[in-house]
């Protein structure tokens, strides 16, 4: 029985429910190659920062004041920055045109300054989607929490008003009524919510008396986090939902999309057991389903949720 994998997931049609997520692995061409290669359905490309964005602002600014740059220093840096928002666009163009699987740009940003107006040039450049991780860790005693959910309203409609392109916002979970936040976050017009960011983990060295920080890879125990909202959300927001954090195989995937997830996003096993893991854990959601006489991904969607 031939069992069909295919998935919508933020108005794009993907050929199963796996993404690759924002990580060091989306961050060249020759890789999402490869990850095409070994089944992914789509990528979302590592993040551009909204510093970086906003320092080539700032370096066309200087390019009109000054006939030079007098100091050395600043010159290579903005080269630098500059260089970087270039070689962003050229990875969109050379992803689109070495692959056919959808391209999901990303943005990090904690306002809406005018870095948003790059939004445009990712559409240009011919990305499928943009994926904002707007990373605010609310550690700032001055802010409430209205100000902070306004920021995320800001960003959503500034970067809406210049472009086209379906939007995804990777959720952080620190706020203190989450399901109503991203209920009205959801009526905004983007297309999907990522179920969630991940913080660095802070952890103390005892010898060094030091705050740093603990592991970046994730362990499966922390989906549990994910699998809660999204089972508590996914029949109650106008948007998609993609699950991210601790999904290491298919059984993981399998329980996410039961919980209502549309499509998930899998990095951390990628880089412990090999690229070549997305076509065995492809492999695991087929033979679940077979098993278990589903015909169609489409038909476990949210199913844990009726
Ligand atoms: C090395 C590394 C780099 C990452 N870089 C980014 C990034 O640039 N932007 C982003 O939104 N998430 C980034 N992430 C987070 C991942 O996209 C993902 O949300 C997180 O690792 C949880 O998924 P996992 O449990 O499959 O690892 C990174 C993760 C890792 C491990």
């Amino acid at each position: 029985m031939s069992i069909d994998l295919s998935t919508s997931y933020m108005g794009l049609t993907l050929k199963n429910p796996i993404i690759v997520g924002s990580s060091g692995l989306t961050e060249n061409v020759d890789n999402i190659i490869k990850l095409e290669k070994h089944g992914a359905a789509a990528v979302v490309l590592k993040s551009l920062f909204e510093e970086q964005i906003l320092m080539d602002i700032d370096s066309k600014r200087m390019n009109n004041i000054f006939d030079s740059y007098s100091d050395v220093e600043n010159y290579v840096g903005y080269y630098t920055k500059q260089h970087k928002i270039n070689s962003y666009l050229q990875l969109i163009k050379d992803s689109k045109e070495k692959t056919s699987i959808p391209i999901i740009a990303s943005i990090n940003c904690d306002s809406d300054g005018e870095w948003v107006d790059f939004a445009k040039k990712i559409e240009e450049a011919g990305a499928d989607g943009i994926e904002l991780n707007i990373f605010i860790l609310p550690s700032d005693t001055d802010k409430t929490g209205q100000e902070i959910e306004q920021v995320y309203f800001d960003i959503i409609k500034s970067v809406k008003a210049v472009t086209k392109l379906p939007i995804a916002v990777k959720m952080s979970y620190y706020f203190s009524g989450f399901a109503n936040f991203a209920k009205q976050l959801s009526e905004t017009g983007i297309e999907s919510m990522v179920f969630f960011n991940r913080f660095f983990s802070p952890d103390i060295d005892i010898v060094s008396k030091k705050v740093g920080s603990s592991n970046v890879f994730s362990t499966p125990d922390e989906n549990s986090m994910v699998l809660r909202w999204t089972v508590i959300l996914a029949n109650k927001l106008n948007c998609d939902i993609a699950a991210t954090t601790g999904i290491h195989d298919g059984e993981g995937v399998v329980k996410n999309l039961m919980a209502g997830a549309n499509a998930v996003q899998i990095v951390t096993a990628l880089y412990q057991n090999g690229i070549g893991d997305i076509t065995i854990i492809l492999q695991e959601i087929e033979k679940h389903l077979e098993k278990n006489n589903f015909k169609s991904v489409n038909e476990i969607i949210g199913i844990a949720n009726k």
